[in-house]
């Protein structure tokens, strides 16, 4: 048995030809990464370098290890959700590309935890997260460890505001790359991503139709906006829900109704999550529901529904489709919950399309390598993504589009510099 296999921990490695069709598949979406990969074959920027990975196990995540690979790294993987890896995509890895995995789709806690664990038993010099378990796991449980580590980068939003936690406490032991916060991920990943990946995870999920209905959406954030914006083009009525004054009133003058949460809940066919924050659909939400909704979650962490208060509320629970288990309240109403309120798009579809993802594993490919550039230069403090890197993806990006642009004439660059000229 291969280093690898035996290294490894997936559900059946039987599974491994049909991953590696589908991970193919995403390569094709994927011409930013695949040009870096070809760099990353010529160059070995990661030479021998020992990088854990804990991201979603999907096709475009592979393509992504397959590039870090390509550069000469030891890549072992861990899933960033017990319901996000695709098993066939994780065998693949260990049988084709050489990762050492340990991921299997419906791993309970215990060894979802076990799992990031593995990864750290490899004493990774990089780290790549989604979420920051891996990178809190390490903080918290091996703290002699840290030392090994020159840098790491971070995929999404609430790992990012995790990570800045960290740091204001004064406990953060390295450079972290904030790959979320790049133009050419959040603008893209997050809002046309999971704007389109959310509704397709409802829609495998129930295979209802979204138009006539009313969409309540929590949280207008990039998330939030993309989901607000494809429910609205799949014709239905959308009812936004937000915190912060400034975004309500986007929403607000973007078409949509502004309403409280709890006027929301009692308003909506279909209520989705999407705040990183904890408890945003409570006891006093269900309780004014309509009969028969759909409630799942777009957000990274499965916190935003209380889950506990819809279970003290439910006299019955049944599983009616996969990933529809439906709860019967006392006074007979249905809530359908999609997904055990887990990040609904990767656990019942397949995650953000590789289009865009291309966009955020390009960075997060160029962060790793720019982490390796800069080792021992870097303050322990969460980085954004340079603004080279950044423009060189969108570039890229455009060339792979065929889209051509402008550039400024020297008289508008000195234009952009002068104060004399005015009216
Ligand atoms: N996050 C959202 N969509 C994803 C995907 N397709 N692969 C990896 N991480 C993701």
């Amino acid at each position: 048995m291969s280093p690898t296999k035996s290294a490894s921990d997936v559900a059946d490695l039987g599974l491994a030809e049909a991953g590696d069709a589908r991970i193919v598949w995403a390569d094709a979406q994927m011409p930013v990464l695949r040009s870096i990969r070809e760099r990353f074959a010529r160059e070995r920027p990661f030479e021998g370098l020992r990088v854990g990975v804990c991201l979603h196990v999907t096709t475009e995540t592979a393509n992504l290890a397959r590039t870090l690979i390509a550069g000469g790294a030891e890549v072992a993987l861990c899933a960033a959700n017990p319901l996000d890896t695709q098993d066939d995509v994780a065998a693949a890895l260990v049988e084709r590309h050489g990762a050492v995995v340990h991921a299997i789709h419906g791993e309970d806690m215990a060894t979802y935890y076990r799992h990031i664990e593995a990864v750290l038993d490899t004493r990774p010099q990089l780290t790549m997260d989604d979420g920051a378990d891996l990178v809190s796991t390490l903080h918290a449980s091996r703290p002699d460890a840290l030392a090994d580590v020159l840098g790491g980068t971070e995929e999404t939003t609430s790992g990012v505001v995790r990570l800045r936690a960290l740091e204001a406490a004064g406990q953060l032991g390295f450079p972290v790359v904030a790959v979320n916060d790049a133009r050419t991920k959040r603008l893209f990943d997050n809002r046309y991503g999971t704007g389109q990946s959310a509704l397709d995870g409802i829609l495998r999920a129930t295979n209802m139709l979204l138009a006539g209905r009313v969409v309540a959406v929590f949280g207008y954030g990039w998330c939030g906006q993309g989901i607000a914006l494809r429910a609205k083009g799949a014709g239905a009525h959308v009812v936004v829900c937000e915190v912060d004054p400034v975004r309500a009133l986007e929403a607000k003058l973007e078409g949509y109704e502004v309403l409280p949460s709890v006027a929301a809940a009692a308003k909506g066919d279909v209520l989705i999550t999407a705040t990183g924050n904890r408890d945003v659909v409570r006891r006093e939400h269900y309780e004014a529901m309509r009969d028969d909704v759909v409630l799942c979650n777009a957000g990274h962490f499965d916190v935003e529904c209380d889950l506990a208060a819809l279970r003290e509320l439910s006299w019955e629970r049944r599983q009616v489709r996969p990933h529809v288990e439906q709860h019967v309240l006392a006074d007979g109403r249905r809530i359908n919950l999609l997904a055990e309120g887990r990040v609904v798009n990767l656990a019942a579809a397949e995650g953000n399309p590789a289009a865009v993802m291309d966009m955020s594993f390009a960075n997060q490919a160029l962060a790793a390598e720019h982490l390796v550039k800069t080792a021992g230069t870097l303050a322990p403090q969460v980085h954004g993504v340079p603004a080279e890197l950044d423009e060189e993806v969108a570039r890229l990006t455009l060339a792979a589009l065929g889209v051509e642009i402008d550039v400024l004439t020297d008289g508008q660059k000195a234009y952009l510099t002068t104060w004399e000229q005015g009216t």
